[in-house]
């Protein structure tokens, strides 16, 4: 076995009704709550307010968009300083929690951000973080990432231990009102990251395989339950865990193709991350399927168990089918033309990729400019 390291993720409370346990688990002193406006709408915060707010002075900064932007990121660390924030609290999808991790380091520590972009580049201490996931995608409540939206619609991250929270809430109650479009594309979202973690080509390791495994079993078992019938709290309950694991698996295996194409379509035409996976699942996966080969094979025998007995080729291939199979069934679009991409824009798409070097170096096998041209239009 080869040696290897794993940073386990934040500790858990899981269930319904987590807000008062929660509430007892922060810090003295005054609260930074970041979450985004619909959620405070539909009054998901609501409990969380009013726990926290009870026993703590309270902020709450719901300003965050989607795919968030660097303005509002600094606008939520301005909104803590002048809180005087002793911690922060991250309630929603991917957006608000990595707003709020990167706001709570930013706070923490005293950091320039410009300093710290990329991986294992924030040494210092951030502020007592909880996070509340309300999507059962990005896995963020689990992983040391924090991804913004830079000028020119560059999404950059920083990768740092610090940013894993202290505490992460898995309460599957929150995400029973997600619209049907936002289940599907966060849902593969999470997909994709148990997937691209087991095929991750340096970081990979024996913990990161298992949890891998086990949400990838549990998100395409269940993706399709918690799309036709969204009140199904088990389905959701195993949505919700699915995507943690797989945000702990990636968070040690890091993603690589499949993100590092479909993030220049979030930066520049402003799709959701989840969508912007399913686009190019089945592309990056067939220009990976030979040097991937062993390992799709291997997780085919999870999504169609009947085909234990074919060869590794055959296998693999079934992977990328079944995966396919659900996008389609999930009842998202998946051509870029269907969302207003135009064909001639891929030699553009196919630059900005090759600025994602961070996850290019994570995929099985090479995937240059040409590539990566000839995989948008394919996807087109
Ligand atoms: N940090 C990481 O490890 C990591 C990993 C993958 C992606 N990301 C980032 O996460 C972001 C995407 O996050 P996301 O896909 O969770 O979406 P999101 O947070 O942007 O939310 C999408 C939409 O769903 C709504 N929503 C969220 N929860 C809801 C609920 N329970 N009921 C009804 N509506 C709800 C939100 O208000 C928003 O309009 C992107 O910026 C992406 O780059 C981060
Ligand atoms: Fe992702």
């Amino acid at each position: 076995m080869r040696p290897f390291t794993f940073n386990p993720g934040p500790r858990l409370l899981s269930g319904p009704g987590q807000a008062q346990a929660l509430a007892d688990t922060l810090a003295d002193g005054s609260c930074l709550l970041v979450t985004d406006a619909e959620l405070m709408r539909l009054g998901l915060v609501d409990a969380y307010r009013d726990a926290i707010g009870a026993i703590r002075e309270l902020t709450i900064f719901d300003a965050v968009e989607a795919d968030p932007s660097k303005d509002t990121l600094l606008a939520a660390v301005e909104a803590g300083r002048a809180a005087g924030a002793a911690s922060v609290v991250g309630l929603g999808g991917g957006s608000p929690m990595d707003v709020a991790k990167l706001a709570a380091y930013l706070l923490g520590s005293g950091d320039d951000l410009e300093q710290i972009w990329g991986v294992g580049l924030a040494c210092g201490q951030r502020l007592p973080l909880a996070l509340v996931p309300t999507t059962a995608g990005t896995g963020s409540e689990a992983t040391p990432i924090s991804v913004i939206t830079c000028e020119g619609g560059v999404k950059r991250a920083v990768n740092s231990a610090p940013l894993v929270a202290d505490w992460a809430v898995l309460d599957a109650t929150l995400t029973l009102g997600l619209p049907a479009h936002v289940t599907a594309a966060t849902g593969i979202d999470a997909i994709v990251h148990a997937v691209e973690a087991f095929t991750s080509a340096r970081l990979k390791n024996p913990l990161s395989d298992a949890l891998a495994r086990e949400a990838l079993r549990l998100l395409s078992a269940n993706l399709l339950t918690a799309i036709a019938q969204p009140g199904d709290l088990d389905a959701r309950s195993a949505m919700l865990l699915g995507a943690h694991l797989a945000g702990l698996a990636f968070a040690n295996a890091p993603v690589g193709g499949v993100h590092a194409l479909a993030y220049p379509l979030g930066g520049l035409h402003h799709l959701p991350h989840g969508l912007t996976n399913a686009l190019m699942l089945r592309h990056v996966l067939q220009h990976n399927c030979e040097a991937a080969r062993g390992h799709y094979a291997e997780l085919a025998e999870i999504v169609a168990p009947d085909c234990a007995g074919q060869g590794t080729q055959a296998r693999a291939a079934l992977l990328i089918e079944r995966l396919d199979e659900l996008a389609r069934s999930s009842g998202l679009a998946l051509r870029l033309r269907d969302h207003g991409i135009a064909f001639d824009q891929a030699p553009v798409l196919a630059r900005e990729a090759m600025k994602q070097t961070r996850l290019l170096v994570n995929n099985p096998c090479e995937i240059s400019e040409s590539d990566a041209q000839r995989l948008y239009e394919a996807a087109w």
